[in-house]
């Protein structure tokens, strides 16, 4: 496990809106510059920052055009490595975000492909060997080159897949993941990636990292095994390179492909999404942290747990406040709500990522499709810095902003946040200073469930000498668990130890040092 990530908090940046330092209406490098002390101060030590790189942006940068040119947008390649300059000045860590599973169909490999002439790029993706040929099971396209083929996308219609092979071709224009082929796309990523840490980065955010080998198994063991060929020769060369895979499967990811880290990915109706989003389309929410909601924790520990476990021992399953597709937390929880949950998910093992403006509450807007955000555009929108024009996002007129700027009453920024004592900022500040200060942190296997039941709406936790008690219902609970004595750490609202069990007040949280 790379040392600096015991103690790593990450930030996800969403380059676009975060801050705009040439008004030009949208985020830069330059401007992630400048706020790199606020990151620093509220306690996250690592960032994230999605797709920098030049791009379409018919899927907000996740279809590239070039993997080695920064987005023209967003500012130069000097502007990109003094970023990774100031970032470790601070004692900061940046991760790129890796997109290896498709490019933008106006990437030059993709042109080359399309051609009728054979060339070295002919099966850099995958191809039927006919225009009237289905590739049956997947979405493929015909009618947009002059190949005699239809191709096969990854996601959306923009992004054909790569071609890393088939685990068991059986069709005469499905490779094997040996193919020379196959084997030049996997240099050409290994090539990328080396590329971006010479340059500064330390590592990578991995975009469907699943989804490189087609028709793989249920663990994935072909895909699994390009990862693993990846992974083991760029840390032969960059042995500190730091990779999170977006895969939502801990066990393939770290234990068979070598990642360090893992996501728990919020999809609707798993462990993560009953936490904070559990919402219909009625607009009925029982997400668990809703003071009124009758879920018990078990409902996220019993698809957490078992995968916890599995490789506790060699990375991190790792909880996030939200990311650039999820709805924000904000959209349905209330500010103590939101306090009594972050307080959890920065508190457990693994490196936690917060959203950027998720510390202080952004809210979900909604909005048209901007990018190919469909209803994720709506989290997506700029960073709410100050009271003032913009919001201190930009000094660009307001029609010219990438996205709107949430200016409503009440709407959450960082000025507003940081001139109230009790506000969703400061929780999220004292958490993670007591993060940094408390060695049980570091330890990532140490995870101990105390307390927890279905017909119990609190729960506790142990992770070595700290004990956590949580009840996030609006009602005060008597928490059957019994310190010996404790020295209390931190707390919202109130929570006190008994002779024979604990008294949670109403939407409460303390953390134990238990001797
Ligand atoms: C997952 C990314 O998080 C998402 O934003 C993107 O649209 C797809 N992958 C396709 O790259």
């Amino acid at each position: 496990m790379t040392n600096w990530l015991k103690d790593a908090v990450f930030y996800e940046i969403y380059p676009q809106s975060f801050q705009d330092s040439n008004n030009d209406g949208i985020g830069d490098f330059n401007g992630i510059i400048d706020r790199l002390d606020y990151i620093k101060e509220l306690g996250c030590n690592a960032i994230w920052m999605n797709p920098c790189y030049d791009s379409p942006f018919a899927d907000a940068g996740y279809d590239v055009r070039d993997y080695k040119k920064t987005a023209e947008r967003y500012g130069t390649m000097e502007d990109l490595v003094r970023l990774f300059e100031e970032v470790h000045k601070r004692q900061m860590h940046i991760l790129l975000d890796l997109v290896p599973g498709h490019t933008s169909e106006e990437h030059r490999w993709f042109r080359e492909s399309g051609r009728a002439a054979e060339n070295e790029y002919s099966d850099r993706y995958i191809w039927t060997d006919a225009w009237l040929m289905r590739a049956d099971g997947f979405a493929y396209i015909a009618g947009e080159c002059e190949r005699n083929g239809t191709y096969i996308l990854n996601f959306f219609k923009c992004q054909p897949a790569l071609n890393y092979g088939f685990l068991h071709p059986d069709k005469p224009w499905q490779k094997a993941m040996d193919d020379p082929a196959c084997l030049a796309t996997r240099d050409a990523m290994r090539d990328v990636m080396c590329f971006w840490l010479d340059k500064g980065c330390d590592g990578f955010r991995v975009d469907m990292a699943d989804s490189l080998v087609k028709n793989d198994d249920a663990v994935k063991s072909g895909t699994c095994e390009v990862w693993r060929d990846l992974l083991e020769s760029v840390h032969t060369k960059y042995p500190e390179a730091v990779f999170v895979s977006e895969w939502n499967n801990p066990q393939s990811a770290i234990n068979m492909a070598g990642f360090q880290m893992d996501f728990f990915l919020d999809w609707t109706g798993n462990g993560y999404h009953k936490l904070l989003r559990d919402y219909d389309e009625s607009g009925r929410d029982n997400s668990f942290f809703r003071k009124d909601s009758d879920r018990s924790i078990l409902d996220f520990l019993e698809e957490y747990l078992p995968k916890y476990e599995a490789v506790k021992e060699r990375g991190f399953y790792c909880l996030i406040t939200g990311n650039h597709d999820t709805v924000r937390a904000a959209y349905h929880l209330e500010e103590r709500e939101l306090k009594l949950a972050y307080a959890f998910l920065l508190t457990m093992p693994g490196a936690p990522f917060i959203y950027y403006g998720d510390e202080i509450g952004m809210r979900y807007l909604h909005l048209p499709t901007k990018e190919g955000g469909y209803t994720r555009t709506g989290s997506r929108t700029p960073m709410q810095w100050t009271d003032g024009i913009n919001c201190g996002f930009s000094g660009a007129d307001a029609e010219s902003l990438y996205l709107p700027v949430d200016t409503d009453a009440g709407a959450p920024t960082v000025e507003n946040q940081q001139n109230r004592a009790d506000s969703l900022y400061y929780t999220v500040k004292d958490v993670l200073a007591l993060r940094h200060a408390e060695k049980a942190f570091t330890q990532h296997d140490n995870l101990k469930i105390l307390t927890a039941g279905k017909d119990l709406r609190s729960f506790v936790y142990q992770r070595d000498d700290l004990v956590f008690v949580c009840n996030p219902s609006g009602r005060e609970e008597q928490v059957p668990w019994q310190a010996a004595a404790g020295e209390k750490l931190f707390e919202i609202g109130s929570v006190c130890l008994q002779k024979e069990s604990c008294l949670a007040g109403a939407q409460s949280y303390a953390v134990f040092r238990c001797i």
